[in-house]
């Protein structure tokens, strides 16, 4: 009874508020002087902006017609966004995070799922947090991530040359059509699992690890997006998940169950061993990033305010496996992909690896031989040119939003077009509090008038020579946006590319990648993932054809796919 009464008051003051938003609040608003996409439904162009099939070009029309200040309505009139491809503004917003935070309606979503960690997170919470983490992710600590990411780029290899050599189609044919796609997200997963809380997930091996089963699970339940108005109202209305919990809620439930039962146990086990080696005047040596984190907060030099709680704990490591795994397995897939649609590059670094590779097999080399070996490759220049092109073609963040959480003047570096068609060549735009700003990844990493006519194109070597303007872009890595920039940039970037550089090099040395003939779409499901045309319904996969590499077998043979002959 109470609760249908709360409905009907919420209902209520839900149509007044609606009302001042819709037709009084929006006349007063700056953002609707600026030039923008004309918006004449409930929903503007948005969902062109997020659809990687279309983005680039909505994004290259928008400039040329509006400027790089551009208005674009988000949901309902009274959310007028500013969308910024001005690299003076993007600075400005990404660097300034005290006063652009993300929405709480997009934090409040993530915390739901992973909990209150480092991704969402604001404020002096989110300082805690990173200062905690921040010392786990040194290039001392990631040095030890090494030869763990070598074990199981080579368990990987193990596998797919195993069903390569059981699953020829025809005798003699050495080759099979595998998800990439798949394969390397269980070894990313099971990279996360060792290095984060140096637990086994085991999942290049089976899928059966309960642990691994309830993230993923959980993640995907995320992703399949579930009923828009469903999840609309979870995040204005969160008790409807109390009083009528959906399908999608009671699986979120579940896994957060059993996560909480299973890594609960390990971190009390970590703690416990810390203590243990503590009592006896010696340090523990773990090097997870558990381990890091609990260590880090009982450092003596550590104000008592910045110290983290149990909870905090569990939710970074919820965090980790977020925002770490997913991330560098389509990163990887990605770039195989490229190389597989483009075999002269694809040969031309696999000769630069091989220059390097030594004779001993991965396993048989000592640690000291691999940390040697991994030093040779993060040198490489053109191994870290396609690195750095394909996660800038294709980033999996696609973009991100920031809300501002007080009125503000963005610096802009170019002029601002106005609705009423004139130029301001005033050097802002003004921002009411509340209004959200929109950060786009690709859009950056894809301008044709930073980057050059061929930006759009997958070429590694444009980076001997990149354009000047393109020089001068923000971003933490190389100029691009794909890992954000400022004090809310990725903290795995160079966890990312030990992984990225680790498996290519393993991976190339060992097998030709080949397309199979099927078209391919970029679709952005949280993460930009590969869905083969016509499949949605099979999920986010990437299929190639892989095949032994055979130093001796003539070129052409090599790398023609048999759908091209
Ligand atoms: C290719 C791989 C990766 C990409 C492209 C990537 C990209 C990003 C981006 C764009 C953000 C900012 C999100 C936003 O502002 O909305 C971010 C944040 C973050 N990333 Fe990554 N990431 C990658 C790998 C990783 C890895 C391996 C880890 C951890 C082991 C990680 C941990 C985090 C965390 C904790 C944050 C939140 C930082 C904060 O808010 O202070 N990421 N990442
Ligand atoms: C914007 O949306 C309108 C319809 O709402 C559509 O006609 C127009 O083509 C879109 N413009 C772009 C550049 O996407
Ligand atoms: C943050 O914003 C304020 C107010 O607009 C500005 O004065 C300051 O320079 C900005 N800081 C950075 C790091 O951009
Ligand atoms: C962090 O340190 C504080 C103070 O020593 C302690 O109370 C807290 O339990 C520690 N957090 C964890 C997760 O061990
Ligand atoms: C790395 O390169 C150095 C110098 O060329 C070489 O001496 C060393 O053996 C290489 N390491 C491995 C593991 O191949
Ligand atoms: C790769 O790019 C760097 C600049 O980042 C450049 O110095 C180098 O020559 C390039 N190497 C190759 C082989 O393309």
């Amino acid at each position: 009874m109470l609760s249908w009464l709360a409905v009907l008051l919420a209902l209520g003051a839900l149509t007044g508020w609606a009302f001042y938003q819709t037709f009084v609040a929006p006349r007063h608003n700056p953002l609707q002087g600026i030039a923008g996409p004309p918006c004449k439904g409930f929903i503007g162009n948005l969902s062109r902006v997020l659809d990687p099939v279309c983005s680039s070009k909505a994004h290259e029309i928008y400039v040329k017609r509006y400027g790089r200040s551009i208005r674009i309505r988000g949901v309902g009139p009274w959310d007028e966004r500013l969308l910024t491809l001005d690299p003076l503004s993007i600075q400005h917003v990404l660097k300034n995070s005290t006063i652009y935070e993300k929405p709480w309606q997009s934090r409040t979503l993530i915390t739901s799922l992973i909990g209150c960690g480092m991704l969402s997170a604001e404020g002096h919470v989110h300082k805690r947090q990173r200062r905690v983490a921040t010392p786990a992710f040194s290039i001392q600590n990631l040095r030890e991530l090494i030869p763990l990411v070598f074990d199981k780029g080579n368990q990987l290899k193990n596998k797919w040359s195993t069903m390569i050599s059981e699953g020829g189609t025809k005798p003699g044919d050495l080759s099979s059509t595998l998800d990439v796609c798949h394969w390397i997200s269980r070894a990313t997963f099971d990279v996360i699992g060792i290095a984060g809380f140096d637990y086994h997930f085991n999942a290049i091996h089976d899928e059966s690890n309960e642990l691994f089963l309830a993230y993923k699970e959980m993640f995907e339940v995320a992703i399949s997006q579930g009923k828009p108005w469903r999840t609309t109202m979870s995040i204005y209305a969160p008790w409807i998940n109390k009083i009528l919990p959906d399908k999608r809620q009671r699986t979120i439930e579940r896994c957060q169950g059993t996560i909480r039962r299973v890594a609960g146990r390990l971190i009390q086990e970590k703690k416990r061993k810390i203590q243990e080696a503590a009592n006896n005047g010696k340090t523990y040596g773990g090097k997870d990033l558990l381990s890091l984190l609990l260590k880090s907060n009982a450092s003596s030099d550590l104000a008592p305010e910045s110290r983290i709680s149990d909870q905090d704990i569990l939710h970074n490591i919820n965090t980790f496996m977020f925002a770490g795994s997913d991330t560098s397995s389509l990163s990887l897939t990605w770039t195989l992909y490229l190389l597989a649609q483009h075999p002269e590059i694809q040969t031309r670094l696999r000769n630069e690896l091989l220059s390097v590779a030594p004779t001993t097999g991965i396993s048989d080399l000592t640690e000291e031989e691999i940390q040697s070996l991994y030093g040779n490759l993060s040198s490489l220049p053109y191994l870290h040119n396609v690195t750095t092109e394909s996660l800038r073609l294709i980033p999996p963040v696609h973009s991100s939003i920031r809300v501002a959480t007080q009125d503000d003047e963005i610096p802009t570096m170019y002029p601002v077009h106005r609705r009423d068609g004139t130029v301001d060549e005033g050097k802002s735009v003004t921002v009411p509090k509340g209004s959200f700003v929109h950060v786009a990844v690709e859009g950056f990493n894809l301008d044709k008038e930073m980057w050059g006519e061929d930006a759009w194109e997958f070429k590694p070597d444009r980076w001997d020579a990149l354009p000047e303007k393109a020089q001068e872009l923000p971003g933490l890595f190389s100029n691009t946006l794909t890992f954000s920039a400022g004090p809310r940039s990725c903290i795995g970037l160079r966890f990312s590319l030990i992984e990225i550089k680790t498996f290519l090099y393993i991976l190339l040395t060992h097998f030709v990648f080949i397309p199979t003939g099927e078209k391919i779409n970029r679709v952005n499901v949280v993460l930009t993932r590969p869905f083969v045309s016509g499949k949605y319904k099979e999920g986010s996969q990437l299929p190639l054809i892989v095949k032994p590499y055979d130093p001796n077998a003539p070129l052409d043979e090599q790398t023609t796919s048999p759908v091209d002959m």
